[in-house]
């Protein structure tokens, strides 16, 4: 039996931190059990914020690939590729992008929430507001059928959707329909801020962080905001400590943790510096892997022209045929 194929890819804006880890990562790692893999190096999305300061983007292409495969991406299993390397996305792009009505993007309810969060860049683009045409280029060139995204990227796949259905009404069928895979997060990790974990918002833990950044950024970590004393009993399911601990701490632990948290036996500090504890010993395997790999920069060329090409042979088929269905 022929696995169902699925595409997803990751903005390379420096870093990957735990939100990518829990929120993606070990979801893909997962996913390449029961499906052919797709995964991509989205350096043309990091450009549609990022294009004033660029260097970031292809600085980190190959060091988010090293973080993807220390954490249990197999190269052998899928393919990893960058998305600037296979041109034919930007043709596809730009063909949907005719066929796209301005509306739809409009109402887009992450463009209308990146509008108001990100102040420091002006992001009032034509690249920016095409942010999900690209992005529906990337899934069709494949023909995927499913796209793993957090619950933030649902509405891109929506309109992956739409866009694939009005091209097959206007030049008749070629794309298939991919559904949305929603990722389920182990559990829900925000920043040390309480916000969404970003590194626009200057709020995430990285896997790459050293034990002594590990434990200041914990140490900064907002609890549950009801508990002003230690002597006040507090709510571990408000806490984004506890959400850790639920994580990366023994399960008995967790338990006594909890049962401590709510009757004020344990104060916020000593439960910080468990948690950073355990998160270090959880990312060692993660780290030691990345050393490895950090030394032998050659073999990651190597897995990206690789991936790179098995890419391009599909994208230059599906362009074949959208030529051929647009008569140009
Ligand atoms: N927009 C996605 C994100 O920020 C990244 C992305 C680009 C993507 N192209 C994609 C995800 C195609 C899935 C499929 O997370």
């Amino acid at each position: 039996m022929t696995k169902k194929r699925i595409v997803s890819g990751m903005r390379p804006t420096g870093r990957m931190h735990l939100g990518h880890l829990h929120g993606a990562l070990l979801n893909w790692k997962m996913l390449q059990k029961d499906y052919e893999c797709f995964y991509f190096i989205a350096d043309w999305h990091a450009l549609t914020s990022d294009y004033a300061k660029p260097e970031i983007i292809g600085n980190s292409s190959y060091g988010i690939v090293m973080d993807w495969i220390s954490v249990g991406i197999d190269p052998e299993v899928a393919t990893i590729f960058v998305q600037s390397s296979i041109k034919e996305h930007a043709e596809l792009h730009l063909i949907f992008s005719m066929i796209t009505p301005l509306a739809w993007l409009e109402r887009n309810p992450t463009y209308k929430e990146q509008l108001k969060e990100i102040t420091q860049k002006d992001i009032h683009t034509y690249g920016f507001l095409g942010y999900p045409v690209l992005q529906a280029a990337d899934i069709l060139m494949y023909m995927a059928n499913g796209v793993p995204v957090g619950e933030d990227q649902a509405p891109h796949v929506e309109l992956t959707r739409e866009i694939a259905r009005r091209f097959n009404f206007l030049y008749g069928p070629t794309f298939p329909e991919p559904d949305v895979l929603l990722v389920k997060e182990t559990s829900k990790l925000l920043g040390i801020d309480n916000r969404k974990m970003s590194k626009s918002y200057d709020n995430a833990i990285f896997l790459t962080d050293t034990d002594e950044v590990i434990r200041s950024k914990v140490s900064q970590m907002i609890t549950d905001p009801q508990r002003m004393r230690k002597s006040d009993p507090g709510n571990p399911d408000v806490c984004n400590v506890y959400s850790f601990h639920e994580i990366y701490t023994d399960p008995a632990d967790v338990a006594e943790i909890d049962a401590a948290c709510r009757s004020a036996s344990v104060g916020c500090v000593e439960c910080k510096r468990r948690m950073a504890a355990n998160l270090i010993k959880g990312l060692g395997p993660v780290r030691e892997k990345r050393m490895e790999l950090e030394a032998d920069r050659e073999t990651i060329r190597n897995i990206v022209e690789r991936g790179n090409e098995k890419a391009r042979l599909i994208a230059s088929e599906t362009m074949r045929r959208v030529r051929e269905a647009v008569k140009i």
